[in-house]
């Protein structure tokens, strides 16, 4: 289903702590996430990941994005993110919504 992007922003605050997206992002726990959709896994430009994410051979796309995020670790086995995932399709939708607002920088 189309999400909603404001609902997304809301829902963006439960990857916050780890994650910037936006004009000044920039690397914290996690990679920012400018650009996500159509780019290979692994590729933000001076983020260190691990070697299963670097290595998973995924491109962000919303498939195998919403795949990701509802249990990142069955998806990348061996990745350093840790988060539960997030459960309802509403939740997914919108925060897909939301992160496409966001253009490679
Ligand atoms: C990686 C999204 C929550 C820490 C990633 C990647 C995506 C993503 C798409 C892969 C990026 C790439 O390949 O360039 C999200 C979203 C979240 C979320 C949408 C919320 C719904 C979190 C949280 C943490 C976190 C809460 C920290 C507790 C990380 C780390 C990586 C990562 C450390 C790098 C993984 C690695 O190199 O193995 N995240 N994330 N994320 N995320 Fe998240």
């Amino acid at each position: 289903a189309e999400g909603d992007a404001a609902a997304g922003e809301k829902v963006f605050l439960k990857c916050r702590a780890c994650h910037q997206v936006g004009e000044s992002a920039k690397n914290v726990v996690g990679p920012k996430l400018n650009g996500l959709f159509g780019r290979k896994a692994g590729n933000v430009e001076g983020y260190s990941y691990s070697e299963a994410n670097k290595n998973s051979g995924l491109t962000w796309d919303e498939a195998t994005f919403k795949d990701y995020i509802k249990d990142p670790k069955a998806k990348i086995p061996g990745t350093k993110m840790v988060f539960a995932g997030l459960k309802t399709d509403k939740e997914i939708d919108d925060v897909v919504a939301y992160l496409k607002q966001f253009d490679a920088d």
